[in-house]
Order: C-alpha cells, then structure tokens, then sequence
C-alpha cells in the first residue's frame, strides 16, 4: 500500500523508460505550486540534455504515456519542461480510506527490520543534568520510538555515567564533608567490612550531591592536589575497595531515583539502564586483548591506541584507554560497552544521540573499535545535535550562571503552562488532578516539541514564552488541535452520527488527503536521517491542513452522506496527528 507520490513515480518512470529516457530521471516530488498541481517531475530537462533533444518535446512525449492513467486528473506541461500532475479526485478518495483502514495509517515498515540500540540521555552520578543531556533525552526518545514503528527491534539504553574521575571527586567531597563517613569508609577500606556495618552510609543524600559535585568539581581544576587525591580515589574504586564501593553504590542509587523521576515527567523511558561500571568485568580482559593484538601503546606511563589515520584532515589524539594511575578512562568504559552490548543484543547498528561537542570522541573510540575487530565501519554513529542556548547565544544557563537542574527546567515549564491555560480559559471546571494531568503534557509538548522542531544540527533558543504559546508552530498548538478533533467527534457520536466512505470534492479536502498521504515520505525520512524533524513538520502541517478543512468544510450541519465522509477524514487526521505525536514523545489530553 505505498502513498500517491511513490505510485506516481513509479507510474513516471515507466513513461520515462517507454521513450527511451532513465527512469531514475522521472522522480515525482510534491508540487512547489500547489494551486496548479499536486506533484510534479522535473526530470525532463536533464533527460533532454542526456538524449540531446529539446526538454519540452521529451515532457509531451511522457505526458501522452501518461494521458491515459485513471488516477490522474490532469497531466501538464509547464515553462521549460516540468511535467504537472493533478491526481483525480476518486484516487484521493480512495487512497483516504485505505489510510482510514490502516492500522499503521499509510504507513510502511522496512523491508530488512535490524537490531538497532539507541545510547541516549547520557546522564551522569552526581553531576547535575544539563541541557545537553535534555536534548539527548528528547531527540533519543523519538528515533527509539520511530525506529521501532518502522519494524526494528530497537533498545534504548540510558549508559549511565557512574565510573569515572567525576566518582572520586565527588568521594573526597563527602569524606572531607561528613568525618563518620570518611573514618566509616577508610576502615571499610581496609577491612572490606560487611554491608551491616556500612548502614550509616545511607545518610548520604542527593541535596548532599548536588551541594557538593560544584564546588569538587571546581576545586579539581583549581588544585593539583585535590586532583591527585581524587584520581587516587577513583582508582580505588575501580579496583572495588570495600569503603569506597559502598559509598558509590549510595550515590548511584539516590541519582537514580532523581533521574528517574524526572525522564518519567518527561515520558522518558529507557529499556536498559546500564551504566559504564556494568562492563567494569570486561575491562581488564579488553586490555589484555588490545595488548596481545598489539594496539596499544606506552605514553609516559599511560596505555594508548594510536587512531590518526592518512588524510586526516586535523590529527585526532589517541584512545587513552588506561591513565598513568593505572584507571579506566571515558573512552574504555565506551569500549568495553560495545563489548557488552554485542553479546547481550548483538546490535546490527548502534546509535549514539549525544552532544555534537563529542564528535571527537566518539570518532576515536570507533575507530579504536575498528581496529580491535569489535565493530565494523559504519556500524557505530555518532548523531550529534545543537546547543540549546540563552539569548547570549551560548549554552544556556540558569540566571545565576549555573547549570538548569532538569528539574527545575519541568517545573518552570510547567508552571509557565498553568499560565497559559488559564490564561487561554482552558481546563476550566476540571478537577485538580485532571488540569495538573494537563498543564503536564502541554509542558512536556512544549519542550519536545521546540526541539524537534528543528533539525538536529541547528541551535536554538530557549523560550519558554513562546513554547508555550497556543499560538504558531509549538507543541501546546498542536495538542489544542488534536483535542478540537476529539470534541468535535465526541459530539457526533453524542448526536448519533456514523463515519462512513470518504469522497473527496473541496479543495480543503484535497489537501488534507495529500498531507495524510505525506505521512510515510515524512516518517523515511526522519528514519533515513536520523532526523525526528522531518515528522515534527509533518504533524504542523496535517494540523494546518486540518484547520482549513475545518474552517471550509461544515461537518455537523453537512448532509448525511457528506457527513459520514468528513467525519471518517476528521478521525483519520486524529489517529495520524496522535501517531506522529507520539513518535515524537509527546502525549495527547482527552480535552482541555
Ligand atoms: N555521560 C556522558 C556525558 O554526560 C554522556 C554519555 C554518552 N554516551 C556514551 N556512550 N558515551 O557527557
């Protein structure tokens, strides 16, 4: 059941080979004219150039191939060459009501289905979540749920960051704080003291973090010493002193409650939660491995593999695998992961949604994985994204310069949407727990929907104004949209009236057609690109297509026959616009 612009081409190109011209030649794109055509080929001027012929005469030639095809209206030449199709109104109708019919609403699944593990979110023990990890979350989150609607068996791990200097740091930050803990952890140390005896250690708190990763963490730049003492730390760590261990084990386990109430606010959901300390095992028998296949190298005192390769343009720095402390280091706990991850899942593709400041990173470690046998080219990539920043243009930051707690970012939202409905007279007459149930999913549609928005790639500025405006291209428009269609059906199922086959006439109906039958392009290529932007455009605009239909087209004072149909087309948008929305995270109210 493929859509009206892949048929059409294929329809094209059959024409384009019937005269002699490459059919790859006769690709049908959607019309930049919307008011003469609904596509259009171009390919008629460089299948000219190709066969040394005049372009308008190859376009009549394909259009009286063309002529006699019933789905088409009309079939035109314009200016130069191009060739302009109309689609007759009783192929949209029935291409309406195969969508209607679908499950999936017109759209396919891949013809290979692979494994594919998607690495996002990315958020760390201890150190506060910034908005590098909320982009992570967000564009993670919607390439795992398109992937999978597309037919993959996906999984989507949080790799947690939970092994690194950052541990030690923060070690020494609760030692030097709280003396019960550093005499309790010192002994622990020596005598690997039995967990009974290490209860006091749950007096450890999150607030404690968060008060103290800062200032350790600056202290770690600033002082040599301090330095020292922390890698010691971490070192120690890694090797499981008995002290040490617990500790750590208290701070991972109060970061993951914390963190996992702030995905779920944002209907973030990982399927593993591993973190860089579950390969822990695998790390020395990796570097024996590395070792015995002769890739690393000795560099003052530290183990490295060498990755710059000829005609690079820039030299990239090696893989530090173990420091000269003798620890494990970010890029080995990154290879000892696609270890891991190969014999549990075995991923055909592994996906890494993290900050485009880490594209340095990760091409090093792919290139060490490479060479160790452990993947093959192009079975790793790294999908890097923007900064989301202040109206200074950089990174943003909180009004006191510090880093936004997601935390505090969900609550900001979610008080601004408060605001807005109100303001709006929305949610009104609703009880407490209903309206709290919807200023949340407007804020959640106004964040994700501000990202997504926009290609990956691209920065953006974060205002919270208008993301959670009702107005323009935003997240809380689309969710108003989507619960006017809901009302509106709840209204003809009050009054009794049936949907039933659509047949399409107005121009307004013509077009919302055509934009349900985009649906699939869209959703190819979000996939192809890794790109959940292509589908956030999409949902824009079926709601824009929805809303001229509803201003030109009456539906409950229509005649019956007319009614049933606009009613069916009214649904349909529904099912799409939700389907489109939730692949993107974002969930709909009942009503508002
Ligand atoms: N925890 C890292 C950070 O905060 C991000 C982890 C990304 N994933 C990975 N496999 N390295 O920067």
């Amino acid at each position: 059941m493929i859509d009206l612009k892949r048929a059409l081409g294929e329809a094209v190109e059959a024409a384009f080979a019937a005269i002699g011209a490459p059919p790859e030649l006769g690709r049908v794109t959607p019309s930049d004219r919307p008011d003469l055509a609904d596509f259009q080929s171009n390919g008629a001027l460089a299948a000219a150039k190709r066969l040394g012929k005049n372009p308008r005469e190859i376009a009549a030639a394909v259009v009286e191939q063309l002529a006699a095809d019933p789905r088409l209206a009309g079939v035109e030449i314009a200016g130069p060459g191009f060739i302009n199709l109309k689609v007759a109104g009783a192929t949209l109708s029935d291409r309406a009501n195969e969508i209607a019919a679908d499950p999936r609403l017109g759209a396919e699944t891949v013809a290979q289905p692979r494994r594919v593990l998607v690495d996002y979110g990315g958020p760390n023990v201890a150190k506060p979540m910034h908005v590098g990890h909320l982009r992570a979350s967000i564009i993670g989150e919607s390439i795992k749920r398109l992937y999978r609607f597309r037919g993959d068996e996906v999984i989507g791990d949080a790799h947690f960051g939970d092994w690194g200097y950052q541990m030690g740091l923060l070690i020494g930050a609760v030692m030097d704080e709280q003396p019960a803990i550093r005499d309790l952890v010192e002994s622990a140390n020596v005598s690997g003291a039995a967990p009974s005896d290490l209860a006091p250690l749950d007096t450890v708190t999150l607030a404690d973090l968060d008060r103290l990763y800062p200032e350790a963490a600056a202290r770690g730049k600033a002082d040599t010493d301090y330095r020292d003492r922390a890698r010691k730390i971490t070192m120690g760590l890694q090797s499981k002193q008995a002290g040490y261990y617990a500790l750590w084990e208290r701070f991972r386990a109060v970061t993951q409650v914390a963190l996992e109430r702030d995905f779920h606010a944002l209907g973030i959901d990982f399927d593993w939660w591993k973190g860089e300390s579950d390969v822990e095992h695998l790390i020395v028998p990796m570097v024996a491995e590395l070792d015995a296949k002769g890739l690393l190298v000795d560099d003052q005192g530290a183990r490295i593999i060498r990755v710059s390769q000829q005609g690079d343009k820039r030299e990239l720095p090696p893989l530090l695998v173990v420091s000269s402390e003798g620890s494990a280091m970010y890029g080995t706990t990154d290879l000892a992961t696609i270890l891991d991850r190969k014999q549990a899942f075995d991923p055909h593709l592994v996906i890494y949604c993290v900050d485009q400041r880490q594209a340095d990173h990760f091409e090093i470690v792919f290139r060490a994985a490479c060479q160790a046998g452990y993947a093959q080219e192009g079975q790793l990539e790294h999908i890097g994204f923007g900064t989301m920043n202040g109206t200074d243009g950089k990174p943003f930051k909180t009004r006191e310069g510090g880093v936004l707690k997601l935390n505090d970012l969900i609550e900001m939202t979610r008080s601004k949407a408060r605001e807005r409905l109100t303001e709006a007279g929305l949610g009104e007459n609703m009880d407490p727990a209903e309206f709290e149930d919807i200023a949340g999913k407007v804020a959640v549609a106004a964040l994700k929907f501000a990202d997504l928005q926009n290609f990956r790639g691209t920065s953006y500025v974060f205002d919270l104004d208008r993301f959670t405006s009702f107005e323009g291209k935003t997240g809380p428009y689309l969710l108003y949209q989507a619960v006017r269609v809901k009302s509106l059906l709840r209204r003809a199922a009050a009054e009794g009236f049936e949907q039933g086959p659509v047949t399409v006439s107005e121009l307004a109906e013509r077009d919302l057609v055509l934009t349900l039958d985009a649906f699939d392009a869209a959703l190819s290529e979000a996939y192809d690109r890794k790109a959940p932007h292509a589908l956030a455009e999409h949902a824009y605009r079926l709601s824009q297509a929805f809303s001229k239909f509803y201003a030109a087209c009456p539906m409950l004072s229509a005649e019956p026959v007319l009614r049933s149909s606009r009613l069916t087309l009214a649904a349909t948008t529904l099912r799409q616009l939700e389907l489109a929305l939730d692949l993107l995270g974002i969930s709909v109210p009942e009503r508002m």
